[in-house]
């Protein structure tokens, strides 16, 4: 396994890479490894010939009350795992290294889309993951990028900033990961304490609820929110900040709900902010 910690190191272990072996596939992430971001590793060897991970906890993304500074790090463990799991390449710039004229001044506009669900709370967090994005797939140019459907929205967005700016990228969705409990793995399930620990599967088995109704054929938006309501109930570490039923293709309302849609929420667990989602179908 490759490590390359500077553009000039990451260019010349692309081309020893390059030569000979055909497709690279790619799976971003900002590093605290879990099961889930390893998860993405095996899609992209099913998909590619070589695989590079980035890590990299991208300040752009971050708003200023948000949790860029205690964000949890841990360089050495992520590039062990990462050596255990069959990467051929890490890449593990510093931010100057990213940004070396210090602030991004052009930057990529994920329009109306942006500002729906996560992006009504975070006005700056998906310019800061689309801009990335973008140059991370300028520096590696791989054929085919891994992006986690745990992230829903963001997974959407890059799929159609790749649209819609003609990138030469297949981006691919991959599975939720989750523990035993039914909570989605998170670099951030680390800040919850014991008791919270306890509760946030909660929002996992609403999801569920919505879901299993879904199946018996109810079809109004309200009722489905109102099964995932009635499970967060009478469980006051857990302050729901959205809830919504949308369509993947444009991230509205939908109400009667169309098969394929998604059920998509954050919440609070005490003072760690968790996303989850499920498709309904
Ligand atoms: P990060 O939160 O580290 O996640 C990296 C990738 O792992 C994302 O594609 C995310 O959806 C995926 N992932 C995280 N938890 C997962 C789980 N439980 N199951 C499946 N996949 C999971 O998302 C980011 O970093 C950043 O915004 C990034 C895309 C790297 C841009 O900075």
């Amino acid at each position: 396994m490759i490590v390359a910690r500077s553009r000039s190191e990451l260019t010349t272990a692309l081309e020893s890479l390059r030569a000979g072996s055909g497709r690279l596939g790619f799976v971003p992430t900002m590093g605290y490894l879990h099961a889930g971001h390893l998860s993405l590793l095996d899609v992209a060897r099913e998909r590619s010939d070589v695989v590079a991970v980035s890590v990299f906890v991208n300040p752009l993304q971050f708003g200023t009350s948000e949790d860029l500074g205690s964000y949890p790090r841990d360089p050495d463990r992520d590039l062990a795992l990462l050596e255990e799991r069959g990467a051929n390449l890490v890449f593990l710039p510093e931010v100057r290294e990213m940004y070396p004229r210090g602030d991004q001044i052009v930057t990529v506009d994920p329009g109306p889309m942006g500002t729906r669900l996560c992006g009504a709370y975070r006005p700056v967090h998906f310019r800061g993951v689309l801009t990335v994005m973008t140059k991370l797939l300028s520096m590696l140019e791989p054929e085919v990028a891994i992006v986690g459907r745990k992230d829903f929205q963001q997974l959407v967005l890059i799929e159609r900033m790749a649209a819609d700016l003609d990138l030469k990228v297949e981006i691919v969705g991959a599975p939720i990961v989750r523990e035993q409990d039914g909570l989605a793995m998170s670099s951030r399930n680390v800040y919850l304490s014991a008791e919270e620990r306890q509760e946030a599967p909660a929002l996992q088995r609403g999801l569920a609820a919505a879901v299993a109704l879904y199946r018996t054929g109810e079809r109004g938006a309200r009722a489905l929110l109102g099964a995932l309501q009635q499970e967060l109930a009478g469980r006051p570490l857990l302050r729901l900040q959205y809830a919504e039923v949308v369509d993947v293709g444009s991230l509205d309302e939908v109400d009667p709900v169309p098969p394929g849609s998604v059920i998509a929420l954050a919440a609070f667990c005490g003072s760690t902010r968790l996303i989850d989602n499920a498709t309904l179908e």
